[in-house]
């Protein structure tokens, strides 16, 4: 290996989300590649992209897309499920760099485990709008019948921790109950901040429905990626991670500690 090829394997992986939920996508990628080093980019001062327009949210991306870049990332991860639904191919578009997002590795895991060709996805509001894990799931099996269904409080129950209580467990009856009596046996968790809410999910669904966490799905196809392209970092040091946002740092730390099990000492806060 020459000294050029070690260098670009040294680059950082660069991972954005709209704000703090695209630390559990970070956790998983922490936890399967320790010797990554990573620079992660919120969006936290124009969050929430669940709500907003297909045009804004590419446009925000191709900003986040661009710092990233700046910055001499070696790949892309779109951690937010509402920017990979619509952006990922604008991306693609700039750079040369591997660029992934959420839908795909979640839509394929999904596939695989049906047993009984019911999937439901649930997601923000963009993403279920844009037909994002539909069509992925439909181009590897036509036959599979998908249900979707916004959850936007989800979201706010995660940021503010009320993930187990019986405000938490009543939403999810509300939002699911129409899935469970569907008969899907597969759910595809399509928004950075399900993960959090795993356990009320899981009880409102019962034991037997799969959660598909797409996050853990897609570290894993960032490992496969960097080595088949050959870019993975193979030194023995342990990665090092760093943090921006475009707003509010100091909240950012405070959440941290339940999107990522530990509170982040340094953010900074940055102009895009
Ligand atoms: N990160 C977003 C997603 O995964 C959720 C929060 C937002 O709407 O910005 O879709």
């Amino acid at each position: 290996m020459n000294k050029l090829q070690k260098y670009i394997k040294r680059r950082p992986i660069g991972i954005f989300d709209s704000g703090i939920g695209g630390l559990t996508v970070a956790k998983s990628l922490f936890n399967i590649l320790p010797n990554e080093n990573v620079i992660y980019l919120g969006d936290t001062a124009r969050l929430p992209y669940g709500a907003k327009s297909k045009e804004t949210v590419i446009l925000y991306s191709i900003e986040n897309l661009k710092f990233l870049l700046a910055k001499k990332v070696k790949m892309i991860v779109v951690a937010c499920n509402t920017a990979s639904s619509v952006a990922v191919p604008f991306l693609q578009k700039i750079t040369k760099l591997p660029v992934i997002g959420v839908i795909i590795p979640g839509a394929k895991a999904s596939v695989e485990y049906t047993k009984n060709g019911k999937i439901g996805v649930i997601g923000t509001l963009g993403t279920i709008r844009s037909k994002a894990y539909r069509n992925e799931i439909k181009k590897v099996n036509k036959e599979i019948d998908v249900y979707s269904q916004p959850c936007s409080l989800f979201v706010q129950l995660a940021e503010d921790g009320w993930t187990d209580n019986k405000i938490a467990e009543l939403t999810a009856k509300e939002y699911l109950n129409g899935l469970k009596e569907i008969g899907i046996d597969t759910l595809i968790l399509g928004c950075t901040h399900y993960p959090i809410l795993k356990n009320t999910i899981s009880k409102v669904m019962g034991k037997n429905i799969k959660l598909i966490d797409s996050g853990e799905e897609t570290a894993k196809e960032v490992k496969r990626i960097l080595e088949k392209s050959e870019l993975l970092n193979t030194g023995k040091k342990k990665g090092d991670h760093k943090f921006f946002v475009t707003d509010f740092p100091n909240n950012f730390k405070i959440i941290s500690e339940r999107f990522l099990g530990k509170k982040l000492k340094e953010v900074k806060k940055i102009k895009l």
